[in-house]
């Protein structure tokens, strides 16, 4: 009994372990896409309802031109990064709030992790990717602990930072790491002395470590990334890959948001749901969200959820009204429908041709 209460609580702590642990991180490469249930039959047992209210809860990552781009140029620079010794080429992934970077870079890593397992097998601890993000007001020591935290090593207020240091590195080292995300580095400024110790402390890793290092943020160039002697070495050794809202203005955009849009209406498990209902609506969906996929994500799925609860098993316009939305895509809908402030026409997603390699 306390055995199967030991192992309880360690599934469910598990179950709630944060990405940037190795428990959680684990999850996150182990599990599948959201799980795709078989098309219910109307009147099904509260078991399937409530499964199909679990389902919609879900995340389902679509494989959108910016997570197909910056898994490339990521699998990419590891292969060209494992016989160089110093100086190796990194990744910057930079865009607006909620563009999609930490969805791309952890797609990243759990897609090198699984090609390594495929490859060599399930054998021995390994530990090929490792996800960080930087505190806000970072320093050093914060950072490290943060490395530390990922690969549970004991750190206590007394515990000295070159120690740990150096005790994440020759476990890293250990464990094959090869891809070491830092994400959030727009909590890093570099104008301020912490902010350049914390670049300096990453510099430091990326020397020590046989790694490729990928940072992600929010306009990192605001944060003095590229500036000063600092920044200039970054700025020669990392590309960039920006993501940006889904744009409506030209035929490529649109195709790319209406298959967006599909492949989202694909995955709706509602029994009287007409396909393609969506896809008619696809200028409506971009005009509500303003191309924000996460928004987009989240009205549909909230639809969805209405159309179960309700028995109605469908969304149409009237119930997508219904669902409120997040205060960026609210306001962009504002202005959009009353034609008073319209926004300039976005641009199609990822197209920094510097990194597209
Ligand atoms: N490829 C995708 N498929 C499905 N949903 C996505 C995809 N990319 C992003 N999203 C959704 O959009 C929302 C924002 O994504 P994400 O957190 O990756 O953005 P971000 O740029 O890291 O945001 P922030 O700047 O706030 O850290 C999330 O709800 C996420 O699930
Ligand atoms: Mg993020």
């Amino acid at each position: 009994m306390t055995t199967q209460l030991a192992a309880h609580d360690a599934a469910t702590a598990d179950l709630h372990a944060p990405l940037t642990t190795k428990e959680g991180w684990r999850r996150f490469v182990e599990q599948g896409g959201a799980t795709i249930l078989d098309p219910a039959t109307p009147g099904c047992p509260v078991g399937i309802e409530d499964s199909r209210l679990a389902y919609h809860s879900q995340l389902a990552v679509v494989a959108t031109p910016a997570v197909q781009q910056i898994t490339a140029a990521g699998r990419r620079l590891v292969v060209l990064n494992r016989q160089q010794l110093s100086a190796r080429r990194g990744l910057i992934v930079n865009g607006a709030a909620g563009t999609g970077k930490t969805t791309a870079i952890t797609q990243l890593g759990k897609a090198h992790e699984l090609a390594l397992r495929l490859r060599h097998g399930d054998h021995g601890p390994r530990m090929p990717v490792i996800y960080v993000t930087v505190p806000p007001a970072a320093t050093p020591r914060m950072l490290v602990i943060e490395f530390a935290r990922f690969l549970a090593l004991p750190v206590t207020t007394r515990s000295n930072l070159t120690d740990v240091t150096e005790a994440v590195c020759a476990v890293l080292i250990d464990l094959g790491c090869e891809l070491v995300i830092v994400d959030e580095l727009h909590n890093l400024n570099l104008a301020t002395r912490a902010g350049a110790e914390v670049s300096d402390q990453l510099k430091y890793f990326a020397e020590r470590l046989p790694a490729t290092f990928i940072y992600a943020g929010i306009d990192v160039e605001r944060v003095g990334l590229f500036s000063g002697t600092r920044g200039r070495q970054i700025a020669s050794r990392f590309a960039t890959i920006a993501t940006k809202p889904f744009g409506y203005s030209t035929a490529q955009q649109r195709d790319q948001w209406c298959s967006l849009v599909a492949t989202l209406e694909q995955t709706l498990q509602l029994h009287q749901h007409r396909p393609g209902t969506l896809v008619n609506l696809a200028a409506h969906l971009h005009d509500r969200t303003g191309g924000m996929i996460g928004s987009l994500s989240h009205l549909l799925r909230a639809a969805a959820i209405d159309a179960i609860i309700s028995g109605d098993e469908k969304i149409t316009k009237t119930s997508l009204a219904a669902v409120q939305l997040d205060h960026a895509a609210e306001e962009h809908h504002a202005t959009t429908r009353t034609g008073r402030i319209r926004r300039r026409p976005h641009v199609a997603p990822q197209t920094d041709k510097a990194s597209a390699g």
